[in-house]
């Protein structure tokens, strides 16, 4: 080693000291090299979150709304930890942040990222901007006084809905400000990454109306239709033709979208123009089977139907992520599907707290997803039922955490497996009591709700469907399989009968696995059976 590297090496240590003893980074663990910032990685069409340089699955958790704050943690960091999750979402609310006009408040930030690392989890931070849930509630109070600052959208009888108008020029400086006071903050206080992605708004768009119907509104809404919605929506239109010429049907509710991205898209360009950071907005999606018609859904945001429109007006957010709270599997995993795409990376940041809805993050791994969260798990009394459960409980946040036991320790091996196209997922639908995923020359069986012991009958299904499995090839004949509440078996494709070789039970540790023992005879003689305790299995199979 040459000197000069060797004082490098000495500045980088001190560097890194110097942080430790102004508590910027945890003592206990520094959790992401200084320098490398978290980022979406694509290849061949799959993503991948790449945080220290390497793949990253996100076992997350969103906290409830009004849970962010100093006071309300002591309740917060308890699920977190029984949960296992690695990364939680919180929000920053706009009206804390900013409480006077250009007075930005830095408090409750600089406490999260301190909790944070001390409870050693990364964090996603949720941007209560303009926009929560089609509203503009979190808008400072200062705002809410100044009616120049938080316009309202009209409806088609000009009366004025509880939306912010995306046009609103002034609402729209004051939200570049404040974000841009926020990611200047994280990139002086957090150089260890402790927050690996900030959604900018919340479920923005409107409820109850396709658009806005001011003066202004309509003035563009006659204008002529931007040459980047004609390209990303595939339409050739002469240059003059306005959105009601080219959509017909859909002209208002594109018109929107693209109104509501074009702004969020502009609040994110000066956010990740200081620190670019992965950023992402969430929708709050429409039934992917039958959508209906607006007003049913929210207009505005990135649903399905408008994701090009989207990634055409708003190029600074990395991905949009759909919040996922139907019941229905047919419907959750075709909204799964949908916002998997070549050019938007898969995650999942809000999915129902119902016991239910805990398998559906194997259904997400399955396709890719950069990760995961159930919504409003935590002790703060707060439950959103009829979306989620009634109470939330230690007992229902232990379903979920099952998971997490599981996938945890080798959350960074699954989303390499995951990006280099290796791993397939599935999780148990009501009335399909078995499933095949094709591995080319093995196909692996997974079937639900047969006994342990014997072959039993044809699989009845689990009497609620719980069951979850993953299974990723390591070699030719050689795959990883960890679950819950299922069977799995292989078969050849020649026909021949296949044979169990070696079947090893362990745990990864620092990306090694280590068996800790083989499983045979009951255990293997009928396909390889998972209950509840989080097993992984490293299955060698052969045939004769
Ligand atoms: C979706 C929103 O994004 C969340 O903030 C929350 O309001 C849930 N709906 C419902 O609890």
């Amino acid at each position: 080693m040459n000197l000069a590297r060797i004082a490098f090496l000495l500045r980088a240590v001190a560097a890194v000291a110097a942080l430790a003893t102004v508590g910027v980074v945890s003592p206990a663990r520094a959790q992401t090299a200084v320098g490398s910032l978290p980022r979406i990685v694509q290849k061949e069409g799959r993503h991948a979150l790449f945080v220290d340089g390497a793949p990253y699955l996100i076992l997350g958790v969103q906290v409830n709304n009004s849970s962010a704050w100093p006071a309300m943690l002591p309740k917060v960091w308890p699920a977190v930890g029984e949960l296992h999750a690695n990364t939680v979402e919180m929000p920053i609310y706009w009206e804390q942040f900013e409480p006077q006009q250009g007075h930005f408040d830095y408090t409750v930030l600089d406490t999260l990222l301190t909790q944070a690392r001390q409870h050693r989890v990364h964090l996603i931070l949720l941007w209560f901007g303009t926009w929560k849930n089609g509203s503009g509630h979190y808008m400072p109070e200062w705002m809410k006084r100044s009616p120049e600052l938080g316009t309202h959208i009209v409806d088609a009888k000009g009366r004025p809905l509880d939306s912010p108008s995306p046009y609103a020029k002034a609402a729209l400086a004051a939200d570049i400000r404040a974000f841009s006071a926020l990611m200047t903050r994280l990139k002086a206080v957090d150089p260890q990454h402790t927050v690996l992605m900030v959604q900018v708004q919340n479920e923005p768009g409107t409820w109850g109306s396709v658009r806005d119907y001011s003066p202004t509104a309509q003035r563009l809404f006659e204008a002529p239709v931007p040459a980047k919605v004609l390209a990303a929506m595939n339409k050739t239109a002469g240059p003059q033709a306005n959105w009601q010429e080219v959509f017909g049907a859909d002209a208002e509710e594109f018109f929107h979208a693209w109104s509501v991205a074009h702004y969020i898209g502009q609040v994110a360009a000066a956010g990740k123009a200081i620190y670019p950071l992965p950023l992402y907005t969430n929708a709050a999606v429409r039934d992917p089977i039958n959508p209906g018609r607006l007003p049913q859904y929210e207009s505005g945001g990135p649903t399905d139907n408008v994701i090009p429109i989207w990634k055409a007006a708003a190029p600074a957010l990395d991905l949009l992520a759909p919040d996922i709270y139907l019941e229905d599997s047919a419907r959750y995993l075709k909204v799964l599907e949908l916002y998997r795409r070549p050019d938007n990376a898969l995650f999942v940041p809000e999915s129902g707290n119902k016991r239910e809805f805990a398998r559906y993050v194997f259904a997400a791994i399955g396709r890719q997803a950069i990760g995961f969260a159930p919504f409003g798990l935590d002790y703060t009394g707060y439950s959103n039922a009829p979306l989620g459960a009634a109470k939330i409980t230690e007992e229902l946040v232990a379903e979920f955490a099952l998971n997490y036991k599981l996938l945890g320790p080798m959350s960074r091996e699954i989303a390499k497996l995951n990006f280099e196209g290796k791993l397939q997922a599935v999780v148990e639908e009501k009335g399909k009591p078995s499933q095949s995923l094709n591995f080319g020359s093995w196909t692996v069986k997974v079937s639900y709700g047969l006994p342990q012991f014997g072959w039993g009958e044809n699989p009845p299904g689990n009497p609620e469907p719980t069951g979850r499995v993953l299974v990723a090839r390591l070699s030719d004949n050689e795959f990883l399989v960890a679950g819950f509440f299922c069977r799995v078996d292989f078969q050849d494709s020649t026909g021949k009968q296949r044979q169990f070789m070696r079947v090893d039970e362990g745990s990864y540790q620092n990306g090694i696995f280590k068996p800790i023992r083989i499983w045979n005879g009951d255990q293997t003689d009928y396909g390889l059976n998972f209950t509840s305790e989080p097993q992984i299995l490293h299955v060698r199979v052969g045939t004769f």
